[in-house]
């Protein structure tokens, strides 16, 4: 299989590591999140590390990079109009109601025809290494990206909002050997915000309901962990050729046949620029904790039904001499949780309970920008309820194609609402469902690791 070293696997999930410092702990913990068959826990293959890197050379040599998605959401209630209607105007256009679809728009589009032109002219001379070369900074600019600016976000400077105040969470296991710091405030969005992203998550996923989703894996192996934890008994028939040709995901037939065995999370994203609520946010956000917007990538919303959780995992990479990885993270819980659904920072003995509105911000990498592992975490599976966050991580390092919206891949031939199921290494990862098939801003990533 294809395996980019040099490329972030799961750069659009939660993020991941390739070690992992508490196996054991990891091997207990997974059966509970998001596998729905009762039985046996396969210890076979487990220590390779696998970037979920689906390689294809386009025309001009594009790389393109991903995992899986797809899923079969459960039905979303129905969008209510009426409450919509009253919510506040930069909530409202986070969505449109009656398309249930954010309003897309591409990078280029977002950067205008001027710069469409520029990028036409350089994707024709995508062979040429020094153009590559150029994009990574220290060389000309980029004509694509003319306002790119390269930024080091390598501290958080948190400040109040109004009366409200940030609580910086007492750390008590490894406290002497770690860079994390984690920090909450409630109320740092309000009831309305959070469920007017809510309902723009749901009618999102609606959108998508219709289309089977399809399933892709982070490498052969990680598939056949997968499929043998849910017992199908078909894992050990299924190989790559059973993948869609020059893809790692498998074909709708073989994907339908998952539905309801494999468990996911969802996703739906949004960009910088494509709403009023993206722009009031992302200051927010700067103004109260320093996390600068040109280090911030895209916006996720993600819901957990119930019984799904995200393995323990870290946001950046493990021993990645890379610093474009994530510095930091800032999460906020959308709605209570009734059981379950806990943020748990295992290495360093810190459990975070979901509640409307409650922002929760840690770092995962310190103040020279490598990854710490002691900001290993999970989504404890939620027991009762459902659960939605918003989440969007700032890179320590940024890059051009940071925070913008891509066309997805040619492959797999889809129709266009399909969404992805991507399922990522099997000890520290998870399946989760993407609306969307963007991952270029990895691709572009990874033209600049040369
Ligand atoms: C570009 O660089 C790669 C190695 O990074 C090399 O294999 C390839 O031949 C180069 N292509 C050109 C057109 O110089
Ligand atoms: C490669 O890029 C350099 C610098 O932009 C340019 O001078 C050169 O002509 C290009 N070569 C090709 C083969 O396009
Ligand atoms: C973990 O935290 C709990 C309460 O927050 C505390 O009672 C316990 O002693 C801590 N364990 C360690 C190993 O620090
Ligand atoms: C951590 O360091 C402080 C002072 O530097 C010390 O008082 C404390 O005992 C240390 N704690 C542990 C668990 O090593
Ligand atoms: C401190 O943490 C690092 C990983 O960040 C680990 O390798 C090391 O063993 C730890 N040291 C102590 C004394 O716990
Ligand atoms: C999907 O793959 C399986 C196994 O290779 C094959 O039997 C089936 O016909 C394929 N389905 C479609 C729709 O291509
Ligand atoms: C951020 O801070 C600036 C300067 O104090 C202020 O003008 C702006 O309204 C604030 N924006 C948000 C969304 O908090």
């Amino acid at each position: 299989m294809k395996r980019r070293n040099n490329v972030k696997s799961e750069v659009d999930t939660n993020g991941k590591s390739p070690a992992n410092p508490s196996k054991s702990k990891q091997r207990k913990e997974k059966r509970a999140h998001g596998l729905a068959s009762k039985d046996k826990l396969y210890s076979g293959v487990r220590n390779k590390l696998i970037f979920i890197v689906l390689l294809y050379v386009a025309a001009g040599g594009a790389f393109l990079y991903w995992h899986g998605m797809g899923s079969t959401p459960e039905v979303p209630p129905e969008v209510d109009e009426e409450i919509l209607g009253s919510l506040p105007q930069d909530v409202k256009d986070l969505d449109l109601p009656n398309s249930g679809v954010f309003r897309k728009k591409s990078a280029e589009a977002v950067l205008g025809e001027s710069v469409k032109k520029a990028a036409s002219k350089v994707k024709s001379k995508k062979t040429n290494n020094s153009t590559v070369r150029n994009t990574q900074g220290g060389g000309d600019k980029d004509p694509r990206y003319p306002n790119f600016e390269p930024r080091i976000q390598s501290s958080i400077e948190m400040s109040d909002m109004g009366g409200n105040a940030w609580t910086e969470v007492e750390i008590s296991k490894n406290r002497n050997n770690t860079s994390v710091r984690i920090f909450t405030m409630d109320d740092f969005l309000t009831p309305r915000e959070c469920d007017g992203l809510v309902k723009a998550h749901e009618a999102h996923m609606k959108q998508h309901e219709p289309f089977q989703p399809i399933i892709c894996f982070s490498g052969e192996d990680t598939m056949k962990e997968y499929l043998r934890d849910v017992n199908l008994g078909w894992s050990g028939g299924v190989w790559r050729a059973d993948w869609t040709q020059g893809t790692q995901c498998l074909n709708e037939s073989l994907s339908r046949q998952l539905n309801g065995k494999l468990l996911w999370s969802h996703s739906t994203s949004f960009y910088p620029g494509e709403s009023p609520f993206s722009s009031t946010y992302e200051m927010r956000v700067k103004n109260h904790t320093g996390l600068d917007p040109r280090n911030g990538g895209k916006f996720q919303i993600t819901s957990y039904p119930q019984g799904v959780g995200y393995k323990l995992h870290t946001d950046c990479t493990e021993g990645n001499t890379d610093k474009r990885d994530r510095f930091a993270t800032i999460l906020v819980y959308l709605n209570d949780v009734i059981e379950g659904g806990e943020t748990q920072f295992t290495e360093l003995n810190v459990t975070i309970t979901p509640k409307r509105g409650r922002a929760l911000v840690w770092t995962n990498m310190n103040n020279e920008g490598h990854c710490d592992v002691t900001s290993y975490h999970q989504a404890s599976p939620v027991i009762r309820g459902k659960k939605f966050i918003i989440q969007r991580w700032y890179y320590f390092e940024n890059f051009p194609a940071l925070g913008k919206r891509f066309d997805g891949p040619e492959l797999p031939h889809r129709s266009p609402l399909a969404p992805r199921v991507a399922c990522d290494r099997f000890d520290s990862g998870s399946c989760r469902w993407y609306d969307e098939w963007n991952f270029d801003h990895l691709t572009d990533y990874a033209a600049r690791a040369i």
